[in-house]
């Protein structure tokens, strides 16, 4: 049976775990930097870089000891090599070289997102390819078709910032503290979402694209204005969010052929409100709808592992010692850039 180790580091959760062929995940550990970043409302690289070297080599000797195995036992060791903060990203990538050299086991090289986007099968078999998904962290915001490992085509992307950053934002605005996505959705339970008059940028273009940094501002006068309560702007932004994503994935659905199921991943994917949604959309689109559970859709190594898992059963091979770590890498390299795109891919 295939086992394989996965280390992720890219950003501020420190995570290791052993993962089967059979999607049993036997063992993981995840260390969260929230306390760290929290005075500064935000990931600082610096201190993420230095955290990940403290406790990732503690994490993966954690996850063997508790799966009752060794690196010998492993098939692969599947770390993410980008996209993501460098610093992190490369404590991560460099310990998992070491560890493959040491004990002769294959390197796998996971792209963080591909991890996001194959994390659906872990959690359920009956999932099948092609399907289409919306990829929603706070760096990245994405419609993709999966046609399957390694072969991704993405119909959309975001202008300006990624959804979760929009709700990490708001939750800055509303003193709600970092992270903000679980903060923003626990308060939006007590607001009213059709009080406050929020934009929905990019709604009714032609193009499935998103554009989050408008609304962000309207959250922001909303606030000054001190006409609203904080719930009622929570559940007014995360109305208008999700308006936003039925109307683009309308016209990415109807753009992307036929698929069988209708997908949702990334750290915005814990948002209840926004499942429902997708679940009625998928309904109307005649899709099965499927969302990993919660611990899956944050950041976490039990898809990096998977992710390893599916590249040795596609057939790829190991990756050179030599392999760079990435800060930007699509998982769609031919994707034209969205027009008006900044810096983000
Ligand atoms: O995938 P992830 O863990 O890390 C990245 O790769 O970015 O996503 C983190 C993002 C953050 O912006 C966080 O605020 C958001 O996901 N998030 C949520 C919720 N839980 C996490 N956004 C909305 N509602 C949630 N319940
Ligand atoms: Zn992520």
């Amino acid at each position: 049976m295939t086992l394989v180790l996965g280390i992720e580091s890219s950003c501020d959760e420190t995570a290791a775990a052993l993962v089967t062929g059979e999607r049993e995940i036997l063992a993981q550990a995840i260390a969260s930097q929230e306390k760290e970043h929290a005075p500064y409302g935000g990931v600082v690289p610096e201190i993420a870089a230095r955290a990940h070297a403290e406790r990732l080599a503690p994490l993966v000797e954690k996850v063997l000891a508790e799966g009752g195995k060794t690196l010998a036992d492993c098939d692969a060791i599947a770390a993410t090599a980008g996209p993501g903060l460098i610093g992190g990203v490369m404590v991560g990538l460099v310990t998992a070289k070491a560890l493959a050299m040491a004990s002769d086991t294959p390197l796998l090289a996971i792209n963080h997102l591909e991890g996001h986007a194959l994390s659906p099968r872990l959690a359920d078999p009956d999932l099948e390819f092609p399907y289409a998904l919306l990829l929603v962290s706070g760096g990245h915001c994405q419609i993709l078709r999966v046609d399957g490992v390694g072969r991704y085509r993405r119909l959309a992307t975001t202008i300006d910032d990624a959804l979760g950053e929009a709700f990490d934002k708001t939750a800055k605005i509303l003193g709600l503290g970092y992270p903000g996505g679980p903060a923003v959705e626990r308060l939006a339970k007590e607001g009213d979402p059709a009080v406050v008059p929020l934009p929905r940028p990019m709604v009714g273009s032609g193009e499935p694209h998103f554009s989050f940094a408008g609304l962000k501002s309207a959250v922001l006068r909303a606030h000054d204005s001190g006409e609203y309560a904080d719930a009622d702007i929570a559940a007014s932004f995360q109305q208008a969010a999700l308006d936003c994503i039925l109307d683009r994935l309308h016209i990415a659905l109807r753009r992307m052929g036929e698929v069988n199921a209708l997908v949702v991943a990334g750290g915005v994917a814990a948002n209840q409100t926004i499942r429902g949604g997708l679940e009625h959309l998928a309904d109307d689109f005649g899709l099965r709808f499927t969302a990993p559970p919660l611990p899956l859709c944050t950041d976490n190594a039990a898809m990096i592992a998977w992710a390893g898992v599916e590249r040795l059963a596609a057939g790829f091979p190991a990756d050179p010692l030599d392999l760079r770590a990435r800060p930007r890498w699509p998982l769609d390299p031919e994707a034209e850039p969205a027009r008006g795109a900044g810096v983000k891919a």
